[in-house]
C-alpha cells in the first residue's frame, strides 16, 4: 500500500513553474492522504495561472496514475500571502528570527518533519471548534485538558484563537514561558503544557516573535516550543471556519475534532457547518460536546432546559458521530482568595468536574 512517503517521492519530480524547484521541497503538496486506493491532496499554487496550474494538476495526477493510482482527488489551492511570504524569505531570509540562526533554513515553512508532528510520536491532536463564537469552546478545551492530565496523561494545549486568545486568563496563567538555549518552554498550569500568543502580546513581556504574521507564529507554536514527550495536544481554536480554523486544518491532517455547540437548535445548526468543514478536510469527527445544556437547581437539583433541548443530540447525528458531553450551566466555584485561582477551570471533584473526567474517559477511549 502505498504511504504519505511514497507519494512524497513520486511528486518529488514535479516542479513549480514560477521558481523551477521541486513542490515537494518547497512543502507545497499538502495534506496528503491515503485511504484504501484513493488518494488525495492539495497543491499549493504560487502562479495564479490558469493554465500552469491546469499543467501543474495534470502532472501531479499523471505520476500518481502512472504509479497505479487509480482514484485520485486532487484540489488545487492559491498560496496565502504568508506562504508566498516565506517562499520569498526561503533566499533573502528577509523574516527569519534570531533565535533561528542555528537551525536549518525554512524549518518553519513547513510542518513536515518536525518530530512532534511525525506519526511515530503518538501524539493524538485534537482540535476543539464550533460554528459560532462564545459557545464555550475554550471553557471545554482547557477542562478537558486539566481532565486528561489528571488521568496522568501527559497534555499539550495550544490557544490557536491567536487574535481572541483567552486561555492563560481562563487557567490563571499570569507568567509567560520561559526561553531555554532558544527553546520556549510552555507554562505549566493542572499539569498541562500551555502555549498561547496571550503570553507574547501581554505586557512588559519580551517579544520573542518578529514579524506581524500570525499564522507564521502559529506554525512556531510547534517548530519552535519544547513541549517534551505528549500523549494529547488539544487545540482550541478560534470560532467559525475561518482562515485560522482552515490553517490549523491544513497544518494537522491527522488532527481529530470535537464540535462544541449550545442545546439551541440555531446554535447547532451553525457547529455544522464547523462538523462540515472537519468532515470536508477529512478530519475524524471525535463526537459533539453540548455545552449550557441544563440549569441545575443548587436546592432541589431540578433541571431546567433554559437555551432549549437537544441540539446537541441532533448535531452528534448529522454528523454521523456520537455525544460526547452534556454540560451544565453554572461557573467554577472558585475564589479569587485562593492560590491557584483560575476563573475557568472546574475543580475535579466538583459536578462539571466529574463530567469533564468522563468526557475525557470517553475521548482516551476513542483515541487510544
Ligand atoms: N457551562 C457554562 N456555564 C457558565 N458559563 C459558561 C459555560 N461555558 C462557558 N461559559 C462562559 O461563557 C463565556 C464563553 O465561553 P468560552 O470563552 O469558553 O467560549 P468560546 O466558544 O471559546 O468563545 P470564543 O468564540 O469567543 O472563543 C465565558 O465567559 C465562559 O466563562
Ligand atoms: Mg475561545
Amino acid at each position: 500500500m502505498l504511504t504519505r512517503e511514497h507519494i512524497q517521492e513520486l511528486l518529488q519530480v514535479v516542479t513549480d513553474p514560477v521558481t523551477g524547484k521541486s513542490l515537494v521541497d518547497l512543502q507545497l503538496i499538502r495534506d496528503i492522504m491515503v485511504k484504501e486506493d484513493r488518494v488525495s491532496l492539495s497543491v499549493v499554487c504560487l502562479d495564479p495561472d490558469d493554465q500552469n496550474r491546469m499543467k501543474l494538476e495534470q502532472e501531479v495526477r499523471d505520476r500518481l496514475t502512472e504509479a497505479g493510482v487509480q482514484n485520485i482527488h486532487i484540489r488545487l489551492r492559491d498560496a496565502t500571502d504568508y506562504e508566498r511570504s516565506l517562499h520569498r524569505s526561503g533566499s533573502d531570509e528577509a523574516d527569519s528570527s534570531t533565535q533561528q540562526e542555528d537551525k536549518p533554513k525554512g524549518h518553519a515553512a513547513g510542518l513536515q518533519g518536525l518530530p512532534l508532528l511525525s506519526e511515530e510520536s503518538g501524539v493524538h491532536f485534537i482540535a476543539i471548534a464550533s460554528g459560532k463564537g462564545g459557545v464555550g469552546k475554550s471553557t471545554v478545551t482547557v477542562n478537558l485538558a486539566a481532565a486528561l492530565a489528571r488521568k496522568g496523561k501527559r497534555v499539550g494545549l495550544i490557544d490557536a484563537d491567536i487574535y481572541g486568545f483567552s486561555v492563560p486568563d481562563m487557567m490563571g496563567i499570569e507568567e509567560g514561558p520561559q526561553v531555554e538555549e532558544g527553546t520556549i518552554i510552555p507554562v505549566e498550569r493542572f499539569g498541562v503544557k500551555v502555549m498561547s500568543m496571550g503570553f507574547f502580546i501581554r505586557e512588559n513581556n519580551p517579544v520573542i516573535w518578529r514579524g506581524p504574521m500570525l499564522g507564521k507564529m502559529l506554525r512556531q507554536f510547534f517548530s519552535d516550543v519544547g513541549w517534551g514527550e505528549l500523549d494529547y495536544m488539544l487545540l482550541d481554536l478560534p470560532p467559525g471556519t475561518g482562515d485560522v480554523a482552515l490553517d490549523v486544518h491544513q497544518m494537522l491532517p491527522g488532527s481529530k475534532e470535537i464540535i462544541v455547540t449550545t442545546p439551541h437548535a440555531t446554535a447547532a445548526f451553525v457547529a455544522a457547518r464547523a462538523g462540515s468543514m472537519a468532515l470536508q478536510t477529512e478530519h475524524e469527527v471525535l463526537g459533539v460536546v453540548e455545552n449550557m445544556a441544563y440549569y441545575e437547581c443548587s436546592s432541589c437539583g431540578k433541571r431546567d432546559y433554559i437555551f432549549g433541548r437537544g441540539g446537541g443530540a441532533r448535531l452528534a447525528e448529522t454528523l454521523h458521530t456520537e455525544l460526547l458531553a452534556q454540560l451544565p450551566l453554572g461557573a467554577p466555584d472558585n475564589h479569587v482568595s485562593e492560590p491557584d485561582f483560575s476563573p475557568s477551570v472546574y475543580k475535579a471533584e466538583s459536578a462539571t468536574g466529574v463530567l469533564f473526567d468522563e468526557l475525557a474517559d470517553r475521548v482516551i477511549l476513542k483515541c487510544e
